[in-house]
């Protein structure tokens, strides 16, 4: 009777070490060497960095002609006024409007400025109707800057 309760134990013995061993409390787990990985892996993961560069400077682009898209001028950039379409579709195809916006002429000096603009710059010569309509848009919309010294004793930023 002794030997099969001594075989019992044994076995019991056994499948417990064997259970530790196997929970990793017995004895010392190495986790499995991770292969070096392959030429294909390799070249994938490049790929995979490669797309992502591009779609990456893919929408820096868009950005930046976005911006530009919203920098572009409509004649609403000009102060209201009649003519301003005319004036705005006739003088923007050489340079923006930033350069009539930054002058103050009278309507003699804005009428001269058009001759000024064929002559030197290659402007179709602006006649008839369409010169009036222009010149006295410009005119009004920009007149000379009112002298210094008036109600506020000059001050820039007191206009009224
Ligand atoms: C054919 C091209 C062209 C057209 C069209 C044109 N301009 Fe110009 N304009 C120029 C050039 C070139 C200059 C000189 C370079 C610069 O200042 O950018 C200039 C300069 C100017 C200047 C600055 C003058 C200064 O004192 O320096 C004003 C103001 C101006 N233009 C107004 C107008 C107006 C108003 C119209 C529409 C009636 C017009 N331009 C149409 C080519 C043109």
């Amino acid at each position: 009777m002794a030997l099969p309760r001594l075989l019992i134990g044994l076995i019991v013995a056994t499948v417990v070490v064997l259970g530790l061993h196997r929970a990793g409390v017995w004895g010392v787990r190495h986790p499995p060497e991770p292969y070096p990985p392959t030429p294909a892996a390799l070249a994938t993961a490049r790929a995979a960095q490669e797309a992502a560069a591009r779609e990456a400077a893919a929408r820096e682009e868009a950005e930046r002609l976005a911006a530009i898209a919203q920098r572009a001028e409509t004649p609403e950039v000009l102060p209201p006024g009649h003519g301003r379409e005319e004036t705005f579709g006739y003088c923007t195809p050489c340079h923006s409007t930033a350069v009539i916006r930054r002058s103050r002429l009278s309507r003699e000096q804005w009428d001269e400025l058009m001759d000024w603009m064929s002559e030197k710059h290659g402007m179709n010569p602006l006649e008839g109707e369409m010169r009036e309509v222009i010149v006295d848009y410009l005119a009004g919309a920009f007149p000379p800057a009112q002298p210094a010294g008036g109600r506020h004793g000059g001050n820039p930023f007191l206009t009224d």
